[in-house]
């Protein structure tokens, strides 16, 4: 694939710090890789980006960022073969979307040289960061806020944007349990649900923390008008396994355009399952579980990769999920995207890059 080029400065740090990375023992979001890319958008004009040391910076208490959450962010993976080549999966898709955030936020647009191809200049750096081992990635997380100083509410006149790293392992421990979200919401029609805006995942907080209180790990997040229809999962997009079918909530500006949820879709068709995406009622799945023609629901995501749900939680009462074999199509599926990425099998897709 094409290879973005680019002029980066570049200043390595003195002392790598990759003898703290475990690969048995990785926490997700904790440790981060020796370098991180900032590049700063100064009224319009893109100035040469930096790889600097991973470290602190200093910011002005007016930030406009702070004050008025003009913030946007990617989560992405990068994988190594067999050959210790370092291969990131479908990341123009996570460029396209951060552009759309961005235009959402009313923010600058980012250059595929500088996205691209610092993600790539980065990798080759810190190439020693990026795991083996199964479930392990090195998850990226490219991102960008308004660094006006101001107090006043208009859109920034410059952006700062970066990249860092840090090594990732299984984000849940155990199958969550959810809970079906009928009181707060995530997202209303004409709103930034569809952006991967900071501001979406602050809002989720509260009703995240009193489900937790009740003993649930995550929530299902229902539509904002009826409290009927699902939408989204915490951190992930959700899927459902009816009659052997592969059902999934159709995309709308309440719902972000899961990069993993594509890629699950365009799996399955290709295993000759059937996809649906469309409105999916809560009584639907609910009655589906009991019944038993629900056999699995998950989160797709990049954290979560796929996460099969335990049990979900709905109007007081927990319905249990089947417990999950080999044969379950969130295994295949998740086996399926695992080759392809870690380059076990070949990419008849296009979605692997190595670097
Ligand atoms: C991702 O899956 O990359 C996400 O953005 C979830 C993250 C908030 C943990």
């Amino acid at each position: 694939m094409e290879t973005a080029t680019m002029n980066i400065k570049i200043k390595l740090t003195e002392q790598s710090r990759v003898n703290q990375l475990d690969p048995n023992n990785i926490s997700f979001g904790t440790l981060f890789t020796d370098h991180m890319l900032v590049a700063d958008c100064v009224n319009g004009e893109w100035q040469t980006p930096e790889i600097l040391p991973y470290g602190d910076i200093a910011y002005n208490p007016a930030l406009a960022s702070l004050h008025y959450g003009q913030s946007i962010f990617e989560g992405m993976k990068a994988f190594k073969n067999e050959d210790d080549e370092v291969l990131m999966f479908r990341p123009l898709e996570n460029f396209k979307r951060f552009n759309i955030s961005a235009e959402r936020m009313c923010m600058a647009q980012v250059p595929e040289e500088i996205f691209i191809g610092g993600l790539e200049e980065l990798l080759r750096i810190d190439s020693a960061w990026v795991p083996k081992g199964e479930d392990n990635s090195l998850y990226l997380r490219p991102f960008m806020f308004a660094s006006d100083v101001y107090l006043g509410v208009r859109p920034s006149q410059n952006y700062r944007f970066m990249i860092i790293m840090s090594p990732a392992g299984k984000y849940y421990s155990t199958p969550p349990k959810v809970k079906v979200e009928t009181e707060y919401i995530r997202a209303a029609p004409g709103g930034v649900g569809y952006a991967k805006c900071a501001g979406n995942y602050a809002s989720s907080l509260y009703p995240a923390k009193l489900a937790a209180e009740q003993g649930y790990t995550q929530l299902l997040w229902t539509d904002a008008i009826e409290h009927k229809y699902f939408e989204e999962s915490g951190t992930m997009n959700v899927m459902f396994v009816k009659d052997g079918k592969l059902i999934t909530p159709a995309v709308s500006t309440t719902i972000l355009k899961g990069i993993t949820r594509d890629t699950l879709l365009q799996l399955a068709k290709s295993m000759n399952i059937e996809v649906e995406e469309r409105r999916v009622p809560v009584a639907e799945i609910i009655e589906g579980i009991a019944n038993g023609s629900v056999t699995e629901v998950f989160g797709a995501g990049t954290a979560v990769v796929v996460s099969p749900f335990a049990a979900i939680g709905f109007e007081g009462r927990d319905y249990e999920l089947p417990a999950i074999t080999e044969n379950s199509l969130s295994t295949r599926l998740k086996n399926a995207l695992n080759d392809i990425r870690t380059g076990k099998v070949a990419d008849t897709f296009g979605w692997v890059w190595k670097v």
